[in-house]
């Protein structure tokens, strides 16, 4: 048993020759809600892709759950229990709730597929109001939530969410927030949350880490970060 779902240890990755992260050594507890915060172009994107397998690893290492996966494949990390939802990633617009969970449940044993789709849509019980409505006649908070829900048809041990409060409004923000939290608590969910909006991440958070041009500027206590004298104003325009 390993106390980390992931971790990188010294990790060095970028795109082709580019480098993007510096050093970084991320730990990512099981059960915990991580928050990756930090500027525009600070790397948090790239913090996943390196995670997933969809950057070019330099230097260093992916860990998940114990097992270094550094140069395991993306759609086999899959398999092993990472989910990975991408900034701008979304739904299909044309097909229905129903639909587009049965998409992303597509390489599941097709017996399975069924009663997932039913527990899925009790733990998100406004889709199942709309389960046979186009997913592109969904508000925004709703397409979130569906995203959500696909990304856990395969019953992920970790779930990567990149920028999921994006265009929503306060309180829908607040309402995919609180579902996050309900995820962890009831289905024993860890959770690599990347957001911009960094207090309302930071404020469910059990740990965090502010990327700054690449390397890790802080990790520790969410609160502490969101109460920081300097980093909160200077990094993430929190001003109290
Ligand atoms: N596919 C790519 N190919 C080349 N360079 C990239 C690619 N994706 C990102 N970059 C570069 O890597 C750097 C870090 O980008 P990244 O997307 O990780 O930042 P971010 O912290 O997620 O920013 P944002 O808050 O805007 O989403 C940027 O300079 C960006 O231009
Ligand atoms: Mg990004």
């Amino acid at each position: 048993m390993t106390e980390n779902i992931v971790e990188t240890k010294n990790l060095l990755s970028g795109y082709g020759k580019l480098k993007v992260l510096f050093d970084v050594n991320f730990k990512a507890r099981k059960n915990d809600i991580t928050v990756v915060v930090g500027p525009n172009g600070a790397g948090k994107t790239t913090l996943l892709n390196s995670i997933i397998g969809l950057a070019t690893i330099h230097d260093g290492s992916v860990i998940f759950d114990g097992q270094d996966v550094t140069k395991v494949p993306p759609h086999k990390k899959a398999k092993l229990g990472i989910a990975y939802l991408m900034q701008m990633g979304n739904v299909a617009s044309t097909l229905t709730v129903e639909e587009n969970l049965r998409v992303a449940g597509y390489l599941m044993p097709r017996s399975e597929v069924n009663d997932r789709i039913q527990e899925i849509l009790e733990m998100f019980p406004r889709l199942k109001e709309f389960v046979h409505r186009k997913a592109g006649t969904l508000s925004g908070g709703e397409r979130r939530m569906l995203a959500i829900g696909m990304a856990m048809m395969r019953k992920p041990k970790v779930l990567m969410l990149d920028e999921m409060s994006t265009d929503l409004a306060p309180k829908i923000v607040k309402q995919v927030m609180n579902k996050i939290v309900e995820l962890r608590d009831q289905y024993d969910l860890s959770v690599i949350l990347v957001e911009q909006n960094a207090k309302k991440a930071l404020e469910i958070g059990d740990y965090a880490y502010l990327l700054v041009s690449g390397t890790v500027r802080y990790e520790g206590n969410p609160q502490e970060l969101l109460t920081h004298p300097k980093f909160a104003k200077l990094y993430l325009g929190i001003s109290e």
